[in-house]
């Protein structure tokens, strides 16, 4: 053939040093993060999708997948510098996503080729590599590392899960299963090659040194110390001249897709390592979809779990908080019970700043209801019984109809286990006693100390006679005694004294009430009537007249005992002497001769010769003539009986008492108020 002119003679001349240029420095290096269509030659069922991604072989059965640097790797084997042109460095990720979870078939493997392809091979065991007639043959000039997933007993394969160096033949020179160094806890892990999971292999040749390391690890996971395999192996009787290197996978009857992520590859040195994270990621297949949805969704659900534990202790917490014990037979009285949390709320959390007083019968708080901003107050028991609690309620919830304004206005109950809780109309001025001993100056005048004392008279009736049955109210007291924005007295704790009856550990009668106001005859019957609510009342005008305690140890032995010393002075004719000292001469002598009079009476010892309320109430009203007191009034005063029934409460020789105490039969004594 005659070249048609000198220009494409020169033309070709050029493409033809051109070409020697490239074969002289053939230093081979590439670095793929992802494939794109004309970095490998592809073959059999392999294809790259857009996303970069190589795959080898799909699940179809018994198929073989190449893929194969375009260009041949070139070797001069009369070049001095020829054993270290043959090393080379290559890296690869490749991931195997098996059809089956537990096998697999049957794997990928890097190889050299002097062919661009491997005449004749076949897929199943021979991995796209080899066929059964050549398999072993020197001629095929052919070097593989296999990641090899099905035990072929043909070949010695050691399991079904190894990494072999193959020259010729599947039947490897050396082998060994998948695993890599962890060097920060010494020892080999093993790897499960189709776990579906990307992992790297790194292969080193040395052609000088003439060593082969081979080093697998999962993804992510830096290059171990200690390679996998690491042998000796003389790749110049392998290679030829011209040699192409690329990945050759097969299917057989069991199938996987065989994916390669990304692969780089020098001749000249370390292969650069992969951009890991622009890899391209694999399909999302309907197993590993559900890891993902997993991987997504389970922060959610642990985040979602973990609230609704908190909302359910916080629920339970406060469930337990808030506890009431409600029983069936209580609907019938839901207008007059509360919300123990409404309470709760009220008292600010029962604080003892909302303390407005303690004692024997529990704790009274102030409170302001959340909803109609009522004031209120609010009373704790401690109460275990449960037995006769039925009518025990049953009668709270008919007090709460008593209305009367010498009353303190019961508005409620709450029961929760072990307490009963009351609620009563908070009473801003507190209760009568503070008044009366109290030394932080508040004082009352004569006037209003005779009002508050027909109007708690007035209450006392109310309960003995004007309501549909009688109320025994069972510890009238000054601390009972409780005064409202207008300085009107109202009996409070009425009917409480009840609460002891239904206590399930009394052991004798259910003597109620405090010493000093106790009927003689109730130290011996127990049997309370409205005789008794009448001694106290007298009891409790006596107080209120003189400014002191029915029986106070620390004064003259001749005064010990108030009423005692009022009938002493009566029969002096200087009755007017035991007034309260602090009202001065402000005060209707008349009226305080009345009421000690009268308070004399209602302590009669015998309750027969005591007055009803009714008849007190005419008394204080005017309204009725008072009976004369007899001389024979107290041979024995009324409180010398009760102190000879309580030997143990006031000493042998009336030892002083230590405190102002109240006294029932059990060993609670009835203190309310301060
Ligand atoms: C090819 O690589 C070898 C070894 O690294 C080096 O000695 C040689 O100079 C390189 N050739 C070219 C043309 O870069
Ligand atoms: C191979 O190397 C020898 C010695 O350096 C050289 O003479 C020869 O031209 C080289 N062959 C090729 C094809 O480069
Ligand atoms: C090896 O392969 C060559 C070339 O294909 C062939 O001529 C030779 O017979 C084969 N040897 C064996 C032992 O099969
Ligand atoms: C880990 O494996 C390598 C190569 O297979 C071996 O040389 C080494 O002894 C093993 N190390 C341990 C701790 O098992
Ligand atoms: C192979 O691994 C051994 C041990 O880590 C190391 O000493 C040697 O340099 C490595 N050789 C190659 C070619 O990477
Ligand atoms: C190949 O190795 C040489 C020498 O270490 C280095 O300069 C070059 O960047 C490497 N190329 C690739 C693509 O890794």
């Amino acid at each position: 053939m005659a070249f048609q002119s000198l220009e494409s003679l020169l033309v070709l001349f050029a493409s033809m040093s051109l070409l020697v240029a490239a074969l002289a420095q053939d230093n081979v290096s590439f670095v793929y993060n992802g494939f794109q269509r004309d970095d490998v030659q592809l073959d059999g069922i392999a294809f790259i999708h857009s996303n970069g991604l190589l795959q080898l072989t799909t699940t179809s059965n018994q198929k073989i997948g190449h893929a194969l640097y375009s260009s041949p790797l070139r070797f001069n084997s009369s070049s001095p510098e020829y054993s270290h042109s043959l090393s080379f460095s290559t890296t690869f990720v490749f991931a195997m996503v098996p059809q089956l979870t537990t096998v697999s078939g049957h794997g990928i493997a890097l190889a050299f080729s002097p062919f661009m392809g491997f005449p004749g091979a076949v897929a199943s065991q021979h991995l796209g590599l080899f066929s059964e007639t050549n398999n072993g043959n020197f001629s095929n000039h052919v070097f593989a590392i296999e990641l090899d997933t099905i035990l072929s007993p043909e070949f010695d394969d050691i399991n079904d899960n190894h990494v072999g160096i193959d020259v010729n033949n599947l039947k490897s020179i050396e082998s060994t299963p998948a695993a890599y160094y962890s060097s920060k806890e010494g020892i080999n892990k093993s790897l499960h090659l189709i776990s579906g999971d990307p992992m790297q292999l790194w292969i080193e040749y040395d052609g000088v040194e003439k060593q082969l390391n081979v080093t697998l690890a999962p993804l992510y996971y830096p290059k171990p110390e200690i390679p996998l395999l690491s042998t000796s192996l003389d790749l110049s009787s392998v290679f030829m001249d011209s040699m192409y290197v690329g990945f050759s996978s097969s299917t057989g009857s069991i199938a996987s897709s065989h994916y390669i992520l990304g692969w780089s590859f020098n001749r000249s040195g370390q292969a650069q390592e992969l951009e890991l994270s622009s890899l391209p990621s694999l399909p999302i297949s309907r197993q590993s979809q559900w890891k993902q949805n997993l991987k997504i969704w389970l922060p959610f659900t642990i985040a979602a779990a973990l609230l609704i534990t908190i909302i359910v202790t916080v629920y339970m917490i406060r469930r337990k908080k808030f506890a009431e014990v409600l029983e069936d037979w209580e609907q019938e009285y839901g207008p007059h019970r509360f919300a123990y949390k409404d309470l709760y709320r009220a008292t600010k959390g029962f604080k003892d700043k909302e303390l407005l007083g303690a004692g024997g019968f529990g704790m009274v708080y102030r409170g302001i209801l959340p909803d109609s901003k009522l004031q209120i107050a609010v009373k704790r028991f401690s109460h275990d019984s449960n037995q006769g609690m039925r009518e025990f309620v049953a009668e709270i919830v008919s007090m709460g109809r008593l209305r009367h304004r010498n009353l303190v206005k019961l508005l409620g109950y709450c029961r929760r286990r072990g307490e009963l809780i009351l609620v009563y109309d908070y009473m801003s001025n507190g209760s009568l006693d503070s008044f009366l001993y109290d030394s932080d100056g508040r004082n009352l005048s004569w006037v209003q100390r005779y009002r508050i004392l027909k109007g708690v008279a007035s209450g006392l009736l109310y309960l003995h006679e004007e309501w549909e049955q009688v109320v025994l109210h069972r510890d009238i007291k000054a601390s009972n005694v409780l005064l409202d924005d207008d300085m009107n007295g109202r009996l409070g704790d009425f009917g409480l004294a009840r609460l002891y009856d239904h206590g399930s550990n009394l052991q004798t009668t259910n003597l109620v009430g405090t010493v000093g106001y106790l009927a003689p005859e109730l130290t011996r019957t127990g049997k309370a009537d409205t005789s008794t609510d009448v001694f106290a009342f007298g009891a409790f005008m006596l107080e209120v007249a003189c400014g002191r305690r029915p029986i106070d140890p620390l004064l003259s032995v001749d005064r010990v005992v108030l009423v005692d010393w009022v009938y002493q002075c009566w029969r002096r004719g200087v009755i007017l002497e035991v007034r309260d000292p602090r009202l001065e001469h402000d005060y209707v002598a008349a009226e305080v001769e009345l009421v000690l009079k009268l308070g004399l009476l209602c302590s009669h010892p015998l309750p027969t010769e005591r007055p009803t309320m009714r008849q007190v109430m005419q008394y204080l009203n005017g309204d009725g003539i008072l009976p004369e007191i007899s001389p024979e009034y107290c041979k024995i005063s009324a409180v010398e009986q009760v102190a000879s029934s309580f030997p143990s409460l006031f000493g042998i020789g009336r030892t002083p008492l230590h405190s102002y105490t109240t006294a029932s039969s059990i060993d609670s004594i009835l203190i309310y108020g301060r």
